[in-house]
């Protein structure tokens, strides 16, 4: 059952929390590797590599040779910068189809106490493999307890009953896509040492930890997809995706005004507004034609034209996120507030746009927490590959998966303490 994928690491480990992280987000945009020295868990930036990307689409392998070219370029630099090299990375996963889902697993307890072993041994079943095998577990993350069917149970030990259940939300990803990924890893020599859904991982950057406490949605614009994450009780919930990112807006601007990509880019990042404003109409704008290197036939537009291709593809992006977050039963959990993060997220406006159409109250994040990341690293586009380093320091994170069937219930030392583990560990009231 469940597909394998070799990755050598864990998370939380006394490597990553006394050591080096590596780190690597593929993007459709832009192929980011990061490398931090850390120490008593305290992260410090020492080596950046990015480059444009080629050969992703909505944040999946495209060209296998291309994606390798990337993630060389983009190592090679952080390995230069670092003035150190690496031997493996965790990566994140935007596409792959990530799928996110809760799954029960009940064990027969005949009537007995409920003890320290019963618990670690339906968490160890509830980690046990289940998915088809065209799908590989990321993460496993235990959201409460059941006994015979009564949900909301934080700590079940001391109790009586039949049987024993666990709620374990599962993320899981396509075992090609992550096959690919795994053997474009090993052409560039490098071990996969984990992979992480990339709005976790984003949220483990920008969301400051009372949010993911109290209940918090992250929603990443991309190049090619928007991704969110909804967090509560310090857990991650709840993943999907929607394939619409910062891209399409381009490409909407250059179909729509007749002009060449890059310009249509440089218009978007320029002048681009998610909102139309009253002076919009009065500031023009020149817009080369497509294939005409004459100045002279260039047009002149008013402002609100571009705002009027720019905000309906967004209004459809938040539209298509609110109606997952709805389908999900999770969205009054994840309370009223929203993170952007992401390319697209700096432009003008988009957090008005975002709150209106979600009804929430919306910031556009920051990663937070890193030592030496310098200023142009430091925004929300650098979420998801900031938030790889986090996730891996996290002291209760779940065992990695993707691949070797792990038999730990809890990274190691943590079983002794099994009652702080299921403090830190278990939602009370939902699932
Ligand atoms: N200042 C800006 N204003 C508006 N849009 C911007 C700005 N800077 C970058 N973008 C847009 O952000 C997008 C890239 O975002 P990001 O770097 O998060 O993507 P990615 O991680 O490479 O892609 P994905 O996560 O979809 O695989 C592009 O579409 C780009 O046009
Ligand atoms: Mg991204």
């Amino acid at each position: 059952m469940g597909g394998t994928v070799r990755m050598s690491m864990r998370k939380g480990s006394t490597k990553a929390r006394n050591g080096i992280v590596a780190t690597l987000d593929l993007g459709t945009t832009k192929t980011t590797c990061l490398i931090a020295r850390v120490d008593g868990g305290v992260p410090r930036v020492t080596g950046i590599g990015m480059i444009g990307s080629k050969g992703i689409k909505a944040g999946t392998i495209a060209d296998i040779d291309a994606a390798e070219k990337n993630i060389l370029s983009a190592v090679q630099a952080a390995e230069q910068m670092a003035g150190e090299t690496i031997q493996g990375v965790i990566v994140s996963m935007t596409g792959g189809n990530l799928s996110s889902r809760v799954a029960q697993h009940e064990l027969s307890i005949d009537s007995h106490e409920i003890s320290d072993a019963d618990v670690r041994r339906v968490l160890e079943a509830g980690r046990q493999n289940m998915e088809p095998t065209d799908r590989t577990m990321l993460h496993t993350i235990p959201v409460g307890f059941t006994i015979d069917g009564s949900r909301g149970i934080r700590d079940p030990r001391g109790m009586y009953g039949q049987r024993l259940g666990v709620n374990m939300h599962v993320v899981s990803a396509s075992t090609s896509a992550l096959k690919t990924l795994a053997m474009v890893i090993a052409r560039c020599h490098l071990e996969l040492d984990g992979v992480v859904a990339a709005p976790y991982a984003a949220g483990m950057s920008v969301l400051v930890p009372d949010e993911r406490e109290m209940g918090c949605t992250l929603i990443d614009l991309g190049g090619g997809v928007t991704t969110m994450a909804v967090f509560f009780d310090g857990k991650l919930v709840f993943t999907d995706s929607v394939p619409i990112g910062g891209g399409h807006v381009t490409t909407d601007i250059a179909r729509g005004l007749s002009t060449p990509l890059a310009h249509a880019e440089r218009m978007k990042t320029l002048y681009g507004a998610a909102l139309v404003a009253s002076a919009d109409e009065r500031e023009i704008i020149e817009v080369p034609l497509v294939g005409e290197d004459d100045r002279l036939t260039a047009h002149h537009i008013p402002k609100s034209i571009l705002t009027g291709i720019i905000q309906p593809r967004l209004e459809e992006t938040f539209e298509l996120v609110r109606s997952r977050l709805e389908a999900s039963g999770l969205d009054k959990i994840a309370g009223r507030r929203a993170v952007l993060s992401g390319g697209a997220s700096q432009l003008s406006g988009v957090r008005d746009l975002a709150a209106h159409i979600l009804d929430k109250q919306v910031r556009v994040g920051k990663p937070q927490g890193f030592h030496g990341l310098p200023v142009d690293f430091a925004g929300p586009a650098y979420a998801t590959c900031t938030g790889l380093i986090a996730h891996a320091l996290q002291p209760t994170s779940e065992p990695a998966k993707g691949g070797r069937k792990t038999s730990a219930v809890a990274p190691t030392g943590m079983i002794g303490r099994l009652g702080l583990w299921l403090k830190e560990n278990f939602l009370s009231s939902i699932i």
